[in-house]
């Protein structure tokens, strides 16, 4: 077991390993809980995990509610927010009991969002059950819900007391599910720490067959190397800015595939495009794009754009810009291991590296 030791909120530990969710009763009590909780999952992860978790707790002396959403993005909406307090009110919830939030990125955000605002802040436990949310999106304390096309906007910073990863769940994921989390994760360490890139390089055979030493190391590192950029920015003023290196370009390319395209391969194109970029601006050798080539294709990313309009994907992140208040930030690498942000980089290079990716 790895514990990471965050420093945002009031403090609070992320712990990574193999038979956690057994002995979620143990870490909970450990930070004061005793009594009652709500655990807030989907239709999948319940008959998974959610019904053996609430009958674990249960038997340890835990009054535990669940509360069930359909799974999939929809439900990150302000309507389903909506029953969920209807549904925390049935309860008698009160300012102290705490929701775990259990499932993929979905459930951490929406019952993020939850716990953020009812009762004006219940206490948080993070429970993510995909690579996705262990690797990153369970880090950082954003929380949010969808408003039709206004994604990922309405929401709020708003820390855990406690996250518990446990990386035996990781094995029902479909193998696409998997692939996409590790772009998250291969993002991690092109940004902060060449050394965990090459171990990834030497070890994802085992991320694929599950081998708990090498996933424990790889979901706790990838954890702390965002913790460490949030720590220095949690409201995403400046730095944290490089958690978005693969996402300009990413974004874009999501959305001109009609969402065809998972976030995770979207973001894979993205990165291998600021990759080339770099290579053409004299920032990256060859060489170090060729390895962040070969590590996307055997995670079983996308390394070739399936056959999507550049026109569009060019137009889409013009789209973004406006948004986002008239400037394209991109995050550019020096090295595996060492980016930097800006803003100067030309339309038209975009299109050149774009085709060439084709
Ligand atoms: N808050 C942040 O900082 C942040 C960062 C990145 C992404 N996100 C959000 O995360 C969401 C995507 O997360 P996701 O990819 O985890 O999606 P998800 O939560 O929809 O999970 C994907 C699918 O896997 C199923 N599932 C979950 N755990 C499983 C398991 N252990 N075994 C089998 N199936 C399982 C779910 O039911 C769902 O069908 C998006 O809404 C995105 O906006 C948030
Ligand atoms: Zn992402």
């Amino acid at each position: 077991m790895k514990k990471v030791k965050v420093r945002l909120g009031n403090g609070y530990e992320i712990i990574v390993g193999s038979g956690l969710l057994a002995t979620a009763g143990q870490n909970l009590r450990e930070i004061g809980f005793s009594d009652r909780l709500v655990i807030i999952t989907d239709s999948v992860v319940r008959g998974l995990y959610g019904d053996a978790l609430r009958q674990r707790l249960a038997d340890e002396g835990f009054e535990a509610a669940v509360i069930e959403v359909p799974e999939g993005e929809e439900q990150k909406s302000l309507e389903t927010a909506g029953r969920l307090y209807d549904e925390l009110s049935g309860l008698h919830v009160e300012r102290l009991t705490p929701v775990l939030a259990l499932g993929g990125g979905v459930i951490g955000d929406l019952a993020g969002f939850v716990a953020a605002t009812y009762l004006r802040g219940l206490p948080l436990v993070q429970v993510p059950t995909t690579l996705l949310a262990q690797a990153d999106s369970s880090i950082g304390g954003k929380v949010a819900v969808d408003q039709g096309q206004i994604k990922n906007k309405i929401g709020a910073f708003y820390q855990p007391v406690l996250t518990i990863s446990d990386i035996d769940v990781l094995k029902t994921l479909p193998p696409r599910a998997l692939s996409t989390g590790l772009a998250e994760v291969i993002k991690h360490a092109v940004i902060r720490d060449g050394e965990f890139f090459t171990y990834l390089e030497e070890n994802l055979d085992k991320v694929e067959s599950f081998d708990d030493r090498v996933l424990e190391r790889v979901i706790s590192r990838s954890a702390e190397i965002k913790v460490g950029v949030v720590e220095q920015d949690e409201r995403d003023l400046g730095l944290r800015n490089v958690l978005n290196y693969g996402h300009t370009v990413g974004h874009a390319i999501e959305t001109v595939s009609g969402f065809g395209l998972w976030h995770g391969e979207a973001v894979a194109l993205g990165m291998l495009a600021a990759g080339r970029i770099s290579v053409r601006l004299g920032f990256l050798g060859d060489d170090e794009l060729a390895r962040l080539e070969r590590l996307v294709a055997r995670a079983g990313l996308p390394v070739k754009m399936p056959g999507l309009g550049t026109e569009e994907i060019i137009q889409a992140m013009q789209h973004d810009k406006k948004i986002s208040g008239g400037r394209v930030k991109f995050i550019l690498l020096r090295s595996i291991g060492d980016v930097f942000v800006t803003d100067k980089v030309d339309p038209s290079l975009v299109r050149e590296v774009l085709i060439e990716q084709s």
